[in-house]
This record gives C-alpha cells, structure tokens and sequence, in this order.
C-alpha cells in the first residue's frame, strides 16, 4: 500500500505539475483531490509545454487512471478543452475518470467571482475570476449542481431554475451586471457537455480510489494551490475558497487519513504569490523583477506576473506542521543559479520579539517584518547536474538550510523545467 500526497507548500506554482508528472510514471492512479481551472499545472516533455488545470498530471502515462475527485469544481468548458488539446498532441485521455458527486461551475459562478472583484468591498483578493469561490459556496450552502444533476436533465433544469433566480437578482440588483444567459440557453448549453463527459464519469469515485487502496495499489494525490492559500490555514481571506492541504486530499477523494504513507511537499526554492494578500518576504523591483524573469513568473492560467521573494522559513515550518511532510521536492534551483547573495528568512520579528510559528491573523501578520539570514550564492549552472554530488557546495549548503528549516528529508531537487532535470537523492 502507497498513498502519496503531493502539496503545495507556499502560495501555488511550487512545480507540483512536474513533480507529480515525475511520480505518476510508477503510480497506478493519480487523483486531483480540490480546486478547479484555477490551477495551471505545468509539464514539459521535450519540446512540448502543457498546462493542465483539471486533469491529473499523471495523463500522459496510459496505464494511469486518473481520477477528478469529488473534491474538485469543474468547468465543463474548460475540462473538454483541455481533453480536446491533450488528444489533439497525441494522447488520447482514456485514462480520465470523473467523480459524479464534484461540483459544477456555472457561467452565474465566474460572473459573482467577477462582480464580487470589481465591487472591492473589502479589499480585493485578486482571484483567477473562473467562478471557483461562488461554485464552492453553492456546495457548502446545499445548493450547488453536481457531475450527476448534469446528467439528470429534469434535475438539472429545477436546480437552474432556483439557482438563477437567486443568482439573477444578485447580479442584476446588487451588482448591476446584465447577464446574456437564461434557465433555457444555460440547460441547453450544459445538456451539450454532459453529453461530452458522460463516458469520463464515475458513480462512485472514492469507492474507485479506496478499493485500488485496498489492493495495494500505488496512488498519487495531486493537490491545487498551496497551504497558504488554504481557506483555513493560509492567509485568510487572501486565499482560495478549498483545503489544499495534505488532510484535504482525504475528504476530497474519500480516504481515511490512516492509509497515506507519505506527504510530500513541493518547495520552491524562493517563494512566488500571484494575486494580493500578505507576502513578508516579497521583493519588489531589483532581485524580485530578476527572479520572474529567470523563473519565468507569469501564471500558468491567467498569465499575470507573479510577486517574488526570499525564501520564507516561517512559512516553511508552518506548512511542515499543517501538512506532515515526510518528504521535500524542492524544485527552480537553477533559477537562483546567478545570485551573488542570497536571504532566507529564519524568522519574523513580531513585538520586539523573534518568531517562527506563522500567524495565520493578517492583523498580526501585518505586524510582522522577516530576520534574514544571508548565504552566499554558488554562481554555477545546476541545470545539467543529474547526482547530488555534482551540485556545487554551496547550493547543498543552501538546501540543507531549506531542510533544517522544514524538519523533513529532501527527495528531490528539481534544476529546471524539463522532465529530466531532477535530482533524486
Ligand atoms: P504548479 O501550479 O505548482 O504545478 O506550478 P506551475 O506550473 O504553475 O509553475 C511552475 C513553473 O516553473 C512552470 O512554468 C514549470 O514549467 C516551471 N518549473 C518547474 N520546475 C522547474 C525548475 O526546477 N526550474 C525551472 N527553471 N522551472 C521549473
Ligand atoms: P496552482 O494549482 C497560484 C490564487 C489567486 C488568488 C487566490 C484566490 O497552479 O498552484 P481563486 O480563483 O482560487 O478564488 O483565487 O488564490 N490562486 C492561485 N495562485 N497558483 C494557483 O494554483 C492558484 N489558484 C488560485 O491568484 O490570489
Ligand atoms: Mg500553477
């Protein structure tokens, strides 16, 4: 029995894509467990580039079922889109599986998350605006349509019904947004895609993924987003609207906590945000310009430049805690390949004091200014090094730092994009 849970450790964009890519090629299924077409996942194969939103990253090995958890919101559009691009490059997606009981977005979910933006009430969160929060409080407020009410026409049609009445008055009287779409043209939109994903779609996908569990199959759970974007333990309210977390992967593919054997926890070496909220050891200009352009950080979904800073230890050891990492990939090395210095923040200083649990209150974060520690960098190119050895010493320095900061083992090093460049140690 092998459970593996792959989480992001920071604010998103750890490289999860890539490290989840690299694993699935021993995995006999690979689960996306929360989230939706807010995640861009990217893996590189050769020449090739995919960014995958809804689709496991474990699609490009046939011989991987690759389940969408119940956990997940899902864009139809956007989900047969992606099916369309995959299969047009040659891989023909017959490995998908579809949990019946995920949730549905709704063109009223990306128009809320737009309005809700645009009004700013309190404070703008930046989100992706793909209708991820709106879809997620229909679920928790028993109202939202599932991958079954698609299904299920005269089902579908009653919930339209009673959705857009409530979601029409919303838009139109509180937000002064005149929608294009009615009951009719949305069923028979929606009627379109259910017809599309139909042979995707499971009944009973956690019956699917604790029945491979009970026969000792080997699964990968891939995790959107990261902890601090967690509505419960990142920087709320500047965060998503699901449990990125390692415990979420429980309850977003229907699996008791007391099989996972291992959480494995994707490290950017300098740490990214995209979207606003909190970000202590954001660099602005200078460094912070130079690590997006080497790193290339534009989002892989919206395409907007990403923040960049120093490492950030707290957040670290935070995520270390939250998740119960037992394994670190630590992934873009190679894009601090050029530093002459580098800071890693070891702790915040916080009411003349020093530190190093994360305040999760934004309050009290606020108040909050990062103790660096200063390492020199290696100034060599780590993108072709393949062993461990043959990084220079200076960077096993620095990831021993990383190491040392998150109380868990490093497993993997990943020196660039490409699906060769790791280091497995
Ligand atoms: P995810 O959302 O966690 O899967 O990460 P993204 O795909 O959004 O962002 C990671 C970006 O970094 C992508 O463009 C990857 O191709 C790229 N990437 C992943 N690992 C490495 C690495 O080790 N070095 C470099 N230079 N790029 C990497
Ligand atoms: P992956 O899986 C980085 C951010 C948005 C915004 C906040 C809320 O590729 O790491 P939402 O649309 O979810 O309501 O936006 O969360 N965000 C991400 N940032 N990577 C992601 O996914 C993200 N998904 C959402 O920018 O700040
Ligand atoms: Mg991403």
């Amino acid at each position: 029995m092998t459970v593996s849970i792959i989480v992001g450790t920071q604010w998103g964009d750890e490289g999860k894509g890539k490290i989840t890519d690299l694993l699935a090629r021993d995995m006999d299924m690979v689960v996306r467990y929360q989230g939706g077409n807010n995640a861009g996942h990217t893996v590189v194969i050769g020449n090739e580039t995919f960014k995958l939103h809804l689709i496991p990253s474990g699609i490009f090995f046939a011989n991987v079922l690759c389940v969408i958890g119940n956990g997940v919101v899902i864009d139809p559009a956007v989900l047969l889109q992606e099916i369309e691009t995959l299969r047009s490059k040659g891989h023909p997606v017959n490995n998908l599986r579809i949990s019946s009981q995920a949730h549905v977005i709704l063109p009223y979910h990306k128009d809320l998350d737009k309005a809700q933006e645009k009004k700013k009430e309190a404070g703008r969160i930046g989100t992706t605006c793909r209708g991820i929060g709106p879809c997620y409080v229909d679920k928790y407020n028993r109202r939202g349509i599932r991958i079954a009410d698609l299904m299920d026409p005269d089902a579908l049609k009653s919930k339209l019904e009673w959705n857009l009445e409530e979601k029409g008055f919303l838009l139109d009287k509180y937000y002064g947004m005149k929608v294009s779409y009615n009951v009719d043209s949305i069923f028979n939109e929606y009627l379109g895609y259910a017809h599309a994903i139909k042979k995707y779609v499971v009944d009973e996908s956690s019956s699917l993924v604790r029945d491979a569990i009970k026969k000792n199959k080997k699964l990968l759970l891939e995790g959107a987003q990261g902890t601090m974007l967690d509505v419960d333990h990142g920087t709320y309210p500047y965060v998503t609207s699901s449990n990125p977390v390692s415990s979420g992967a429980c309850v977003g593919a229907g699996f008791p906590p007391n099989v996972v054997n291992e959480i494995i926890g994707v490290v950017k070496a300098y740490v990214t945000r995209v979207g606003g909220g909190p970000f202590p050891t954001e660099i602005e200009g200078g460094i912070g310009d130079k690590l997006r352009e080497w790193g290339g950080e534009y989002g892989a979904t919206t395409g907007r430049p990403r923040r960049c800073g120093w490492f950030d230890g707290v957040v670290m050891k935070h995520a270390a805690k939250v998740n119960g990492l037992t394994q670190l990939a630590i992934t873009k090395l190679d894009v601090l390949d050029n530093l002459d210095k580098i800071e890693i923040c070891t702790a915040y200083e916080y009411e003349g004091k020093q530190i190093t649990d994360f305040p999760t209150d934004i309050r009290r974060l606020a108040k909050c200014k990062p103790v660096y520690e200063e390492m020199p960098g290696w100034k060599e190119d780590t993108t072709k090094v393949k062993d461990y050895q043959h990084l220079p010493e200076k960077a096993k320095k620095y990831l021993d730092k990383l190491a040392e900061l998150a109380e868990a083992r490093i497993s993997l090093i990943s020196v660039g994009a490409e699906r060769g460049q790791i280091i497995r140690v």
